[in-house]
């Protein structure tokens, strides 16, 4: 059992392997939070909150002469709204006299095998059938209006979900201007708060900062969870470091506005508040309806940061992704965007696919302007009817083609955008969302449609659905290229305004629901302007996420390992390009731009048939090589050995297969010098007292010199066994890497029958 109720202490135990999670229920009915962190025993929860006489911090009407207890103290699993405590709330209520205030009481609770779900929303599932959930019902005996706290409990994952769910159960109509997913109360400690921030082509920059005496915030307005700021946050420990320390991770399982806040407060306890964003939010909730808040996937780690990321890696891909995909290796593929943009036909596609197809790659991705009148990106989109001019006879001669050649076929759409420039617009210019009276901000000239209307998404579940029914379609990119702005439904009445971004959401989740369940064996690829959702709101429809328009190598350290924090390298979207980079114009070798993007779904965006003889030879190994190691890297534990943060010259990082047979290290020179200091690191993850060897070593310099350079250097790699102790503590050291960005790789394999 890992869900407990003791009584008479009326205490909450929720168990999971390492990790422990205690709330009460008080005298007075408030449900609060006593403990979440490392699993401990028994003890009297409660004496860890000594009374106390806070001035300015009021007190319970009941309790007014015993001045010892307070709302604006205790740690609390949601808050009311107005009623004494002045710190975050999780919740803003107005009744219809306008009377803003709600205090909830307990009413009951149930335990129950599995996992709850929430309807509309993306949430964790229980496949493997090892959840437990705990409901609480709350009521505020005023309005009516019923909390049920819900929490799913993953005790071998060391994973507690959290979400809730509203309920009118009153005589008036209430208005929700805010719902919060969840509040965490973290009473004791010092912490740091890692966040990920960025913009186009520059997503999950990690930051690390002390916690202020003051309201930190993390959030996105702009109807997508944002290259900008990435919903992902992790408490630390100020000493935690990727091997060592406490640490608790917040992940909404959300797409689209939202909003993490962090108040230090006056006696030290830290709150965390997260969900929907309530800028412009207004949900009216009639008697008898029902609101739901999105879940958030909560993961406490007292072994470092690196242990708290493979916590979440293992979750999302377990517990997350669904359907054939969730685990099976993705198909190697090519997309033609940076080899074509929008200037292709079948012809080019083809001999694209022919090189590729020659050299390995398994699927031809074609990416924007295959449809409409879409030749630039100022036209088209919403008429998702092939472009025949492209693509004479239509898609099926193309992919009949690609088929032939023993490679999928896959292809782009950008459902729930609209061009001022097409006929979906000129016929229903109301689909779109613009002010009245206004004219609309622009983003790449295209407008975003109202899935807040179910017309709108019935109209693009049946144009995807003829798409994919008609045409032989194994691969969807699903993206999506500006942010929303002119926030207005032309179908919702005036009350109901403040429900548009959200309901937005569940549109696209409805239509992606669908469209997953009809089309099982299609694999849907996540993308947004790159990087712009990259969330685990998305990961539940899209196994894999274009993780960022920046496809240049050494870039893409920084990005992809600003994402290792919450997100598996299954699920990022890389790909080798051309260089020069189209974003940044740098040169770098194509074996250090393969080493980058292995550490990803593995792919390319170039047109193969501008390579060498020799590149293509490369080209040929690489997809090779990735394919050998591709359970490896999907599956394997991931570890930051040494991050992209401009205090080393070289970034690292390795795989470890979770039965310890195997291990991958990667290197990249970021700053190649004259006389370096060799680059030295420490693996992690190995069986100590197992033998390996190194069976496969790759050294990328591009240059013919740099090559000869490294032979004598890396001979010594190659010699003998190390014990997994001597590679975890001695580590390995490597000779001067010459050339530009260099990059190695090292597979180590375990030597069968010896024993270090
Ligand atoms: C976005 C995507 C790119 C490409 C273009 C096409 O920017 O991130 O990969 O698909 O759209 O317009």
């Amino acid at each position: 059992m890992s869900i407990v109720f003791q009584n008479p202490s009326r205490i909450f135990r929720l168990e999971t392997h390492n990790t422990s999670y205690c709330m009460q229920i008080d005298s007075r009915g408030h449900l609060l939070h006593l403990y979440y962190g490392s699993r401990i025993g028994e003890g009297d929860l409660a004496a860890l909150y000594p009374p106390a006489d806070v001035s300015f911090s009021p007190n319970y009407y009941s309790h007014r002469f015993d001045r010892l207890a307070s709302p604006d103290i205790l740690p609390q699993e949601y808050t009311g709204c107005n009623v004494g405590d002045f710190r975050l709330s999780t919740i803003s209520v107005t009744d219809a006299a306008g009377v803003r205030g709600a205090d909830f009481l307990y009413v009951s609770h149930e335990i129950s095998p599995g996992k709850y779900a929430l309807n509309g929303l993306p949430a964790a599932h229980d496949e493997d059938k090892e959840a437990e959930t705990l409901t609480v019902r709350l009521q505020d005996p005023v309005t009516g209006l019923g909390l049920e706290l819900l929490y799913g409990v993953f005790e071998r994952q060391d994973v507690i979900t959290r979400a809730v769910r509203l309920a009118n159960h009153g005589n008036g109509a209430l208005q929700l201007h805010k719902v919060a997913s969840a509040c965490l109360d973290l009473p004791f400690g010092q912490w740091d708060l890692i966040h990920f921030h960025g913009r186009h082509a520059m997503e999950r920059q990690v930051q690390r900062v002390h916690l202020a005496d003051a309201i930190q915030t993390v959030s996105s307005t702009r109807g997508a969870s944002s290259h900008h700021h990435n919903p992902f946050v992790i408490l630390c420990d100020r000493q935690a470091t990727e091997e060592a320390g406490a640490c608790c991770g917040v992940m909404p399982v959300y797409s689209g506005s939202f909003r993490t806040d962090v108040e230090l407060t006056q006696n030290g306890l830290v709150r965390l508040v997260t969900g929907i964003h309530d800028d412009g939010f207004c949900w009216l909730l009639q008697p008898g309806e029902q609101f739901a808040a999105p879940e958030v996937i909560f993961a406490y780690s007292d072994q470092g940061l690196g242990r708290l990321s493979q916590i979440y890696h293992r979750f999302l891909r377990h517990n997350i992704c669904r359907g054939p995909w969730r685990f099976a290796r993705r198909p190697v593929l090519i997309n033609n965007w940076e080899a074509t943009y929008f200037d292709f036909d079948t012809e080019k596609i083809v001999r694209i696919a022919e090189k590729a197809a020659g050299l390995g790659v398994e699927l031809m991705v074609l990416d924007d302007g295959w449809f409409g009148k879409r030749n630039d990106d100022n036209s088209g989109l919403g008429d998702w009817q092939v472009n025949t001019r492209k693509l004479p006879g239509g898609l099926d001669p193309l992919i009949r083609r690609i088929h032939a050649l023993g490679m999928k076929f896959g292809i782009w759409v950008e459902p729930e955008m609209v061009s001022v420039d097409s006929d979906l617009y000129r016929a229903h210019p109301d689909w779109a969302l613009t002010l009245p009276g206004r004219d609309p901000a622009m983003g790449r000239d295209q407008l975003v449609l109202d899935l807040a209307r179910p017309e709108v998404v019935e109209y693009l579940a049946d144009c995807m659905t003829a798409l994919l029914q008609e045409h032989a379609i194994d691969y969807v990119k699903w993206d999506m290229n500006r942010n929303m702005s002119d926030v207005y439904s032309h179908a919702l009445p005036a009350e109901r305004q403040g429900e548009v971004t959200h309901r937005y959401m569940l549109g696209v989740y409805s239509l992606l629901e669908r469209l997953t369940q009809q089309f099982p064996q299609v694999l849907f690829e996540g993308c947004a302007g790159g990087g712009g959702r990259f969330d685990a709101g998305m990961l539940a429809y899209c196994p894999q996420i274009w993780c960022s328009d920046d496809t240049d190598a050494i870039e893409r350290l920084t990005i992809q390992n600003g994402t290792s924090y919450g997100y598996p390298v299954s699920a990022v979207g890389a790909h080798v390009s051309a260089c020069p980079n189209h974003q940044t114009g740098r040169m770098t070798p194509l074996e250090t731009r393969a080493v980058v993007a292995m550490s990803g779904t593995f792919g390319y965006e170039l047109d193969l048939n501008r390579l060498t003889e020799a590149e293509c030879g490369e080209v040929r190994a690489q997809i090779e090589r990735f394919k050998r190691w591709a359970d490896l890297i999907g599956s394997g534990a991931y570890f930051r050995l040494v991050p992209p943060d401009g205090e080393s010259d070289f970034t690292a990082w390795q795989f470890a297969s979770e039965d310890r047979r195997e291990a991958l290290l990667n290197l990249v020179v970021t700053h190649p010098r004259a006389n370096p200091r060799s680059a030295h690191v420490r693996l992690r993850g190995l069986d100590p007292n197992a033998c390996y060897r190194v069976d496969e070593l790759v050294f990328a310099a591009g240059s013919d010199v740099a090559d000869a350079r490294h032979e004598g250097g890396t001979a010594v790699l190659t010699r003998g066994n190390f014990s997994g102790s001597f590679l975890m503590h001695a580590g390995v050291a490597l000779p001067h890497l010459f050339g530009d960005y260099p990059a190695v790789q090292l597979h180590f394999v375990q030597v069968e029958g010896e024993k270090a």
